[in-house]
């Protein structure tokens, strides 16, 4: 390779490690993005600039142009709610591309190069075939009997050991052209649908980040195809990144990965009860109950995604920080559907990145704080999780609301949260319940703290 072109692929695998490190933190990850997306413009261009084949490099530009202009649209578009089917759908076209490309460098090649790009086919038509199905299901396009579910799981399972079976004997055997990589390609993606297929929807984030590992490692398996270090980098960062992710997310959750794939429990739930007396509480109550507390904790979960209430959120914690009450933000790690989903809608909203605790750091301050506003938030405080053994939560760690003085908690109805369980938390004697939509509340909280000025 051109000797500039390797400087300049360093250049950018420097600036993809830079830009997961900065990923890190709410106040560094949209410097992050930047450098992500410097890196893979410059990462681009240098492919485009020293192509060896200049007839291709028209396509190619124009290609590249195509995806970038619907990766703008869509992403100017998505719906927060609906990010985790758009970052489904990217990651299967990155896995399927991948497949592609390795497929087109298959057939005549030998030893560890022809083992390698049936590796790549085979685990980005998975991660293909497993992404679309992830994105139809998010979208409610398609439902799955779950009477089906083992019978579509044990048909993934034989599907992908053929699919293996075949692979090997394709790469031992030196047989094989361009049919042969399509078929094993469409198996594969075959294997990944059915196995995705009767995962449940709100398990899918965790489906999608495994798969999203998946398509890192065929990444970095073309990579060593083509002999491209920045792919081997780059698909090495995205393999462990998303395992990392898939880790964590299945750990907070308290659930092992197989658990997520095979039984999807907490989907199902096992439904507790909780007995006692729901207190409802009116606005101009709640208003008044922040307004004269000296700290106030604001837990966000799903329903504020669902509401879209960011910016009344916003207005409230300014208002009271107006009037000196100092408030934060109890943020837990699995709260909404996707990672670092409540940490994006508050970006969004310009509240301050140091007004964010994580779990581990604003559970000791509960027990010193006047009122929980719970906003829309279910699961994560549901204190069943730390008592009830036969509670699909048991073991998840929460966020300890139930130790603070007051909490109000800022929902529709009585309604169950993602793991369809009662939260004993509603008839304990200190909450109070502000039912209605989230963005309808925080409104009114709004009107009464200004007139209240
Ligand atoms: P949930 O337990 O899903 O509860 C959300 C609550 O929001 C519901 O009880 C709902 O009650 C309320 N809600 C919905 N729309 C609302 C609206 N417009 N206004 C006000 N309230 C509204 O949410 P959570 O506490 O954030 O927990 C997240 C759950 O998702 C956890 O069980 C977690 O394991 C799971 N999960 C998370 C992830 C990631 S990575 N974050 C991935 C997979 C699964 P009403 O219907 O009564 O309003």
């Amino acid at each position: 390779m051109n000797p500039i072109a390797q400087v300049l692929y360093m250049a950018s695998a420097t600036l993809f490690v830079l830009g997961v490190r900065f990923l890190g933190s709410p106040a560094s990850a949209r410097s992050g993005n930047r450098l992500l997306a410097i890196g893979m413009l410059l990462a681009l261009g240098t492919t485009l600039a020293f192509a060896p084949h200049y007839d291709h490099v028209v396509w190619v530009a124009l290609v590249a142009l195509l995806g970038s202009a619907i990766g703008v649209v869509s992403a100017r578009r998505v719906r927060m709610t609906a990010m985790p089917q758009m970052v489904a759908f990217f990651n299967g076209l990155g896995g399927g591309a991948a497949a592609l490309v390795a497929a087109g460098g298959w057939p005549g090649s030998s030893g560890a190069a022809s083992w390698l790009a049936l590796l790549t086919m085979v685990l980005g038509s998975v991660s293909f075939g497993g992404s679309i199905i992830a994105f139809l299901k998010l979208q409610e396009w398609i439902r799955v009997d779950l009477r089906m579910a083992l019978g579509l799981r044990l048909l993934g399972l034989t599907v992908l050991a053929a699919v293996v079976a075949g692979a090997v004997y394709l790469a031992t055997s030196g047989h094989g052209g361009i049919g042969a990589a399509l078929g094993v390609m469409a198996a594969a993606a075959a294997g990944g649908a059915l196995l995705t297929l009767p995962i449940g929807g709100a398990d899918m984030p965790v489906v999608i980040s495994l798969l999203n590992a998946l398509t890192g490692l065929s990444a970095a398996a073309t990579g060593f195809v083509l002999q491209n270090q920045l792919l081997i980098i780059a698909g090495t960062l995205v393999g462990a990144s998303g395992t990392i992710l898939t880790q964590q997310m299945s750990r907070a959750m308290h659930r092992s990965l197989m658990n997520v794939i095979w039984s999807g429990k907490a989907a199902q739930g096992e439904a507790g009860t909780a007995e006692g007396t729901v207190q409802p509480i009116t606005h101009d109550d709640t208003a008044m109950l922040l307004r004269y507390a000296k700290k106030v904790v604001v837990v966000p979960g799903y329903g504020l995604a669902v509401a879209r209430a960011q910016l009344e959120v916003k207005q409230v914690i300014d208002l009271l920080n107006g009037f000196g009450v100092e408030v934060l933000f109890g943020i837990h790690p699995v709260a909404g559907r996707m990672p670092g989903h409540m940490n994006v809608l508050l970006a969004e909203a310009d509240v301050a990145y140091d007004q964010l605790w994580e779990m581990d750091r604003i559970n000791p301050r509960f027990r010193d704080t006047d009122v929980v506003l719970v906003v829309g938030a279910n699961d994560v405080t549901n204190p069943a999780a730390r008592t009830q053994t036969g509670s699909p939560l048991f073991g998840m760690p929460i966020l300890n609301v139930d130790e603070a003085r007051h909490v109000v908690v800022l929902k529709r109805s009585m309604g169950r949260g993602f793991a369809g369980v009662d939260n004993p938390l509603y008839v304990d004697p200190k909450t109070r319940m502000l039912f209605g939509d989230a963005k309808h509340s925080l409104g009114a909280l709004v009107r009464e703290l200004e007139s209240a000025q």
